[in-house]
């Protein structure tokens, strides 16, 4: 553990199914250790980016997309004065959460789509860590689900990919002129980590601007852009939210979308291609499929020599 970092102090840990879906633990040698140093810098990250003068005393706090509470293991000290809450929609995480960790956290599990089902103006701080870098058609509204559960001038951090990291996940260097919120692999499964969304920062700016203040946007950790954001008094829907601004790079950004996830697509299959080529099955009935190949050939000729052909 780097030193400066928080510990969860005996604090359980969940079974491993539940660490490793939110983060590939693979490679970083032991995986609790590195789950807890993950979610250490995760809350050191968070308090670095508050305002000098915050303080959790008294407040209301929600982790949404809190899995099986990686970073809200490390405030449990706080929780002694603060209310923590955590939401995710995964059933098994949430009740890890709440038979483990519950007191002195909360924990609620919401459905795909709004609304969560916690009073709208009770929450001072909410954060969204690697939640949004994987909603696609839901985005919008939870984030404007986000801002109605924060009180009046309520912060929120929430992080997305995009210049520190959005060039891993194309074969192509970033470049913020064709990216907003660029949707990659839209249909993969939670289980592989879920659709990729990339985000710029203009296009942040343009879109969540409507809704919040943008305080601070920088690298912080595990290459992710992140955002401090203020509530601004304001009503909007997820459809005035998605508006397309003036900005000329919204169409540019479109087009590349769409190429991209045909790229995406074509090298899909070219994996379910190649996966099923190499399947024993496929390689069993390639005596088969020679056979077939050698009769269709010979009775071709057939044809060929026979009278009048
Ligand atoms: C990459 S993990 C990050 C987990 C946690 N924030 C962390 O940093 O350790 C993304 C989490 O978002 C959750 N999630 C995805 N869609 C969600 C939704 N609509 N509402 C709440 N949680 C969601 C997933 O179940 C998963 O636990």
């Amino acid at each position: 553990m780097t030193s400066g970092l928080s510990r969860s102090k005996g604090a359980p840990y969940p079974p491993l199914e539940l660490a490793q879906r939110v983060c590939c633990l693979n490679g970083r040698g032991d995986p609790y250790p590195a789950y807890e140093r993950l979610g250490a810098e995760a809350k050191a990250a968070l308090v670095q980016m508050l305002p000098p003068d915050w303080s959790f005393d008294g407040k209301r706090v929600l982790d949404f997309g809190c899995g099986a509470g990686r970073t809200l293991r490390h405030f449990l000290d706080e929780a002694r004065r603060a209310e923590f809450w955590g939401a995710d929609i995964d059933a098994a995480s949430i009740d890890w959460l709440g038979h483990s960790l519950a007191p002195p956290l909360h924990a609620v599990r919401n459905r795909t789509d709004p609304p969560l089902g916690l009073d709208y103006g009770s929450f001072d701080l909410i954060w969204a860590l690697s939640v949004f870098t994987h909603l696609t058609d839901s985005s919008h509204a939870w984030l404007l689900e986000l801002h109605k559960l924060l009180r009046p001038g309520g912060l929120l951090i929430a992080t997305y990919m995009g210049r520190w990291n959005g060039a891993i996940f194309t074969d192509e260097p970033w470049d913020e002129d064709r990216v907003g919120m660029n949707v990659l692999r839209p249909e993969q499964g939670w289980e592989v980590g879920g659709p990729v969304v990339l985000m710029s920062d203009w296009w942040v700016r343009a879109h969540w601007g409507r809704a919040f203040e943008i305080l601070r946007v920088e690298s912080q950790v595990h290459g992710q852009t992140w955002a401090l954001l203020r509530k601004r008094d304001v009503e909007l829907t997820p459809d005035e939210l998605a508006r397309p601004s003036d900005d000329e790079r919204e169409y540019a950004a479109l087009r590349h979308n769409l190429r991209q996830v045909e790229r995406d697509r074509h090298r899909a299959l070219a994996q379910l291609r190649h996966q099923y080529e190499s399947s024993l099955s496929w390689r069993l009935t390639r005596p088969l499929r020679t056979g077939a190949q050698l009769a269709r050939s010979a009775s071709a000729r057939l044809r060929q020599r026979a009278p009048g052909a």
